[in-house]
């Protein structure tokens, strides 16, 4: 067991479907894994190793933001020996052309987290997905008929801002969307030499306002979890 999840060695699969949210681990376990089994309930935090189409693929929640993510992945890829991690997350449009229901790769995460400049003594780590995650997932959109967009993400430290205008740099600059862990998976799976990639569905628009209605949100959540399975699969 290591200090957040309660698994012995071997429960948990080499690939990681990370959801923020630890019921929808649960949703994704029972509705996408074959013979899902509990592995964490730490917090409430839960993770379930089942199979997909015969390959073990584990689910582990990872609460919101940057300090939440961080540890899940630390103990995942240090203490059970995870090599592939892929984000399924949600992020809020920052251009007009992103659509809510669209489904987006983090090909890069930008953040406002300080977390990589006191690491790096105030130098700037670029987070990247990985290389090889990143193109198959992109191969594998085109087989499943999945619209995709990829590119900069934001991962930011404040959910509610108290300046509506924040967005409007990262937006002149390209950046797609915000969410609030992309940024921390890529950094420590790069710590570690392991695979990460991040696949957002956009739930809301930080631009006109918009927001997804619960029977969208479900659909477009299929979509991100197959997509991400067949990724995972190879
Ligand atoms: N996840 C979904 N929408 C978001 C937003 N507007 N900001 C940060 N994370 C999000």
């Amino acid at each position: 067991m290591s200090v957040h999840i309660q698994a012995q060695q071997g429960d948990i699969a080499e690939t990681v479907l990370l959801p923020g949210d630890p019921l929808r681990a649960r949703w994704i376990a029972e509705n996408f894994l074959d013979n899902a089994v509990q592995y964490n309930n730490v917090r409430g935090m839960y993770g379930f190793t089942g199979t997909y189409k015969g390959t073990p693929i584990s689910v582990q929640g990872t609460g919101m933001g940057v300090p939440s993510i961080s540890i899940y992945a630390h103990e995942l890829i240090n203490d059970y020996g995870v090599k592939q991690l892929i984000r399924v997350g949600s992020a809020g449009a920052y251009q007009k052309d992103i659509k809510v229901r669209d489904i987006v790769l983090a090909m890069a995460a930008s953040t406002n987290s300080n977390i990589n400049r006191i690491h790096f003594n105030q130098d700037s780590f670029a987070p990247v997905a990985d290389f090889e995650l990143f193109t198959r997932a992109v191969s594998k959109a085109g087989l499943l008929d999945i619209p995709l967009k990829a590119g900069n993400v934001l991962t930011s430290d404040i959910f509610y801002d108290a300046d509506p205008d924040y967005y409007k740099r990262w937006a002149e600059y390209g950046v797609l969307c915000v969410e609030m862990e992309a940024a921390a998976l890529y950094t420590i799976a790069a710590r570690f030499g392991v695979r990460a990639l991040a696949i957002l569905t956009i739930t809301d628009h930080v631009v006109t306002g918009e927001s997804i209605d619960a029977v969208a949100r479900e659909k477009s959540l299929k979509n991100m979890v197959n997509l991400a399975l067949e990724t995972a699969i190879n």
